[in-house]
């Protein structure tokens, strides 16, 4: 199978993570790879690279692509919320450098046949991990009315998240839904047209968002991992976390904040009793965006935010 990718910020990565040879690093969101060959090539001599994705047909590529490095490489396919479990498995302590590119990969958008974009005709899956049972039609043929509100506005902060979940359940009673095509229909019609029409973004966005999110359980993996980072980096490691959308970023840049405050006594209290020490300091005070001839070379890196920090 042929595979699309394009790293965003490859250059910017590269050197956030200020590898030097025999690194042990991590890549939690393999893809299409080329963020993990740039640091395989910076790690050698003596370094090695885990790299994980949930996706089988990204392991598959990567051990594909990145075969002259075999010796240097172990390649799991997993959940990077499961990075403490994967590290015990090949007794490896800490590592210095780990790197998540979030959300989801061209060859996902593009090959796949997933259903992650409302510009195809696709069947409503969503999946990035294959191997798991909830897809996107569960979900949208299955849940009540209240429980898609809810989701299409915590996970897409869609301001008709009401009427979108009220015309999908009125369309599933009589023609359950099948595929991307039918969805975004749906989600057109529901939408007043004068809104739609001064809207940057296609009508869908939000609702595709917000459904993919709750099919991978994005941001649950992404708290779980957040909380681990401290214990999985040697002091001076680093990790470098490029996400797509407010949601993610808020969760990485909150986590951030509380590993370099160290105390986590109430604001209400005189002085701290909690004694908890700083453990991680940011490396950039805004998150990293990509430069105007990255996006205009690549159009799918226009949201991308990147945050880098470093264990104390
Ligand atoms: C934007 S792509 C990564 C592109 C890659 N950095 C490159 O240079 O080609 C994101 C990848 O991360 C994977 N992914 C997303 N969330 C994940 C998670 N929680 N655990 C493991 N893999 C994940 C997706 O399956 C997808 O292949």
């Amino acid at each position: 199978m042929g595979f699309d990718h394009t790293s965003v910020m490859p250059a910017e990565i590269l050197a956030y993570q200020k590898l030097k040879p025999g690194d042990i690093c991590v890549d939690g969101t393999l893809g299409g790879a080329g963020h993990a060959r740039s640091t395989l090539k910076a790690i050698l001599p003596g370094g090695r690279l885990i790299g994980i994705d949930q996706d089988p047909d990204a392991i598959s590529h990567a051990r594909a692509v990145l075969h002259p490095f075999k010796q240097h490489i172990i390649l799991a396919h997993d959940n990077f919320s499961n990075l403490p479990a994967i590290l015990d498995q090949h007794a490896i302590d800490r590592v210095n450098a780990i790197v998540l590119d979030l959300g989801f990969s061209l060859n996902q958008i593009t090959r796949a046949q997933r259903g992650f974009s409302f510009n195809r005709d696709e069947p409503l899956d969503m999946r990035m991990d294959t191997t798991q049972n909830m897809t996107a039609d569960i979900i949208v043929n299955t849940f009540s009315q209240e429980d898609l509100i809810d989701l299409f506005f915590s996970f897409g902060e869609e301001k008709f998240s009401r009427r979108i979940a009220k015309a999908i359940v009125r369309e599933r009673s009589t023609h359950p839904f099948k595929t991307t095509r039918q969805l975004t229909e749906i989600i057109v019609d529901a939408i007043p047209g004068s809104q739609a029409a001064g809207s940057k973004i296609h009508p869908a966005t939000r609702i595709f968002q917000a459904l993919r999110i709750a099919v991978n359980r994005e941001l649950d993996h992404l708290t779980r991992f957040m909380e681990q980072v401290p214990d999985l980096l040697v002091k001076g490691g680093r990790v470098c976390i490029i996400s797509f959308h407010s949601l993610e970023d808020r969760i990485v840049k909150q986590r951030l904040k509380t590993f370099e405050a160290g105390c986590t006594c109430p604001k209400t209290l005189p002085q701290c009793v909690c004694h908890k020490k700083p453990v991680m300091r940011s490396l950039v005070k805004k998150p990293v965006t990509p430069t105007p001839a990255e996006v205009a070379a690549n159009p799918m890196a226009r949201s991308a935010r990147l945050r880098v920090a470093e264990r104390l």
